[in-house]
């Protein structure tokens, strides 16, 4: 009886698998959707101009080596989108140290980048797949 039932999960889970197989459509990953590395330049390019006019957080960034702080971000990006990519830079814990970062702060930078991704034609869907990516770092970023 009870192997009956264990082989009618087995079967149902299967069938599930293979429903599933077939209904996915292959989607172009994260990293293709945010326009490969020309993209990501793009967001980080326009993400620096939003932190620069945006007079809740530019404070953060005034001893900041920018250029290191682009290319390190275009890379966390790419890594995390799947892209051909291999951070290098700080653990988000040790590179936010000392800024005591709110969860508005949090909010100024998030927003900045939505308006940047809205701006550049980027889809809803790739835009929430970033943020969610984006989302569980805050604790490591926030108050350190
Ligand atoms: C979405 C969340 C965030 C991500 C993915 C992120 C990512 C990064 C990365 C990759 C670096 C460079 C690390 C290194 O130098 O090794 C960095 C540095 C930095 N981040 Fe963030 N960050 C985030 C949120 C924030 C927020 C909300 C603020 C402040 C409003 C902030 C302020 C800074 C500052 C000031 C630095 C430079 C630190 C320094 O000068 O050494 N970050 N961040």
């Amino acid at each position: 009886m009870v192997t009956h039932y264990l082989r009618r999960c087995a079967l149902l889970g299967l069938c599930s698998l293979a429903l599933l197989g077939c209904s996915q459509t292959p989607s172009p990953s994260l990293y293709q959707q945010l326009g490969a590395e020309e993209g990501i330049t793009q967001i980080v390019d326009g993400l620096l101009f939003e932190i620069e006019h945006d007079d809740r957080i530019v404070h953060h960034f005034a001893d900041t080596d920018i250029p290191r702080f682009r290319r390190l971000l275009a890379e966390q990006l790419c890594e995390l989108s799947g892209g051909p990519c291999q951070y290098s830079g700080g653990t988000m814990q040790e590179s936010h140290r000392g800024f005591n970062i709110s969860l508005a702060d949090y909010d100024a930078l998030v927003e900045g980048l939505i308006k940047v991704m809205q701006r550049q034609g980027i889809g809803i869907s790739a835009q929430n797949q970033l943020l969610g990516l984006l989302a569980p770092m805050y604790s490591d970023i926030s108050y350190r």
